[in-house]
């Protein structure tokens, strides 16, 4: 059992999640949380933990910062980073500066203090394109966005610090998460929150782009199976839940369980190099630590549309703040632009 846990990005979707996830399955373990708060962190997302862990505001890519963290602590779990594909298309320096130069800095100092597990956060996105059957961890690199190369660069530096420095570093690369707490620049809040406030749904192209979905919390009991392993170091493993959905099929569940109508659809020009398809073989997963996905698809979209509806006051304040200059930026004039047949 680690003893003290530093996890960088937590006050973000899923570092929240999983913060929260530990302090229910392994109230001993002490979590010290890193995190820069930029407009993707948000500390209403662990109000009601705020004095049942450490939280520190700071820069994975600051050694001062990191330093004195890492040297405290038995194992790290590593959000942190820039994460949506669309503001990479836009701002690529801030992920390569937090993805790739942040890793960096995290593992420098896994190096100097002897960390006995570094969790590494990846994504399926490192893939590029799943042709004709889903990823498997062997398979080649072939990331399509400024965020899915920096992931991808910071994931082979992160094995490197296995091969070249014995760093007990393990890789997850999961897919889609979805569940309370995600930023509603992502599709579903976006979707789910604008239709509430009776906005189109802007669905990229035309909208059959597909991706496999996985409750935050089923990626959060993957990741403890990782990070408790003490023989896992240099391995990469998938987590997947095979539930691969079009962003229309998407688009209607939320509508049919919301009561709302089709017209709410707006097709615009689609995102540069949109992937295609993502999904992931997790067999490896399974077989190593008999982990599965608990939770039923259908029943927890429902449950997670349902956490939008009764919580207006966490989603509200961000869709009126920094978001409103960057929704206006993302999708002021696309519809215009737009090519697309229905
Ligand atoms: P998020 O954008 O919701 O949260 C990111 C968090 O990182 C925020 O709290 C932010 O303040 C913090 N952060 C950003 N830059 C930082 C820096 N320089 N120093 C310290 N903190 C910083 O992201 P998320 O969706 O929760 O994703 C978390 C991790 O999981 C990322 O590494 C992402 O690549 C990976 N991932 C996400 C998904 C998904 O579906 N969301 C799937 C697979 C992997
Ligand atoms: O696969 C894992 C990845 O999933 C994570 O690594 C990323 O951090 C996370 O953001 C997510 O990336 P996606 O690009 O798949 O997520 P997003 O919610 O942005 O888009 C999901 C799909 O919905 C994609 O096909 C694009 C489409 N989309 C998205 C938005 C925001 C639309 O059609 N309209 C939209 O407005």
């Amino acid at each position: 059992m680690r003893e003290r846990v530093l996890v960088t990005g937590g006050m973000g979707f899923i570092g929240s999640n999983f913060v929260r996830y530990m302090h229910d399955q392994h109230p001993e373990v002490q979590i010290i949380n890193l995190d820069k708060l930029t407009y993707a962190g948000n500390p209403a997302n662990l109000a009601d933990l705020a004095d049942r862990h450490r939280f520190v505001r700071g820069d994975v890519a600051d050694p001062t910062v990191v330093d004195p963290l890492v040297r405290e602590c038995d194992a790290i779990v590593h959000f942190a980073a820039e994460t949506h594909v669309d503001r990479s298309i836009a701002y690529a320096g801030e992920f390569v500066q937090t993805d790739v130069y942040g890793t960096f800095i995290l593992l420098e100092a896994a190096r100097k203090y002897g960390i006995k597990r570094f969790v590494h956060v990846s994504t399926d996105e490192v893939y590029g394109e799943a042709v004709g059957r889903p990823s498997l961890e062997g398979d080649a690199l072939m990331p399509k966005s400024p965020y899915a190369a920096s992931k991808a660069g910071a994931d082979r530096l992160a094995y490197s610090y296995y091969t070249t420095y014995g760093i007990p570093v393990v890789i997850s690369r999961c897919v889609n998460n979805y569940g309370p707490y995600q930023y509603p620049e992502k599709l579903i809040p976006l979707f789910v929150t604008n239709a509430l406030e009776g906005k189109k749904l802007p669905v990229y192209g035309h909208g059959r782009n597909t991706r496999d979905w996985i409750h935050v919390e089923d990626h959060c009991s993957a990741l403890d199976a990782l990070l408790q392993d003490d023989d896992n170091a240099g391995e990469v493993f998938n987590v997947g839940a095979g539930q691969e959905k079009s962003v229309l099929d998407i688009t209607n569940i939320i509508l049919k369980v919301l009561g709302k109508n089709d017209s709410l659809i707006e097709h615009i020009a689609d995102r540069p190099g949109h992937v295609a398809r993502h999904a992931v073989d997790s067999t490896k997963l399974t077989r190593t630590y008999g982990w599965k996905p608990r939770y039923d698809f259908e029943e927890s979209m429902r449950r997670t549309i349902q956490w939008y509806v009764d919580h207006p006051e966490w989603w509200q304040p961000i869709k009126s703040g920094e978001f409103r200059r960057y929704y206006d930026e993302q999708y002021g004039d696309r519809s215009v632009r737009n090519t697309i047949q229905r």
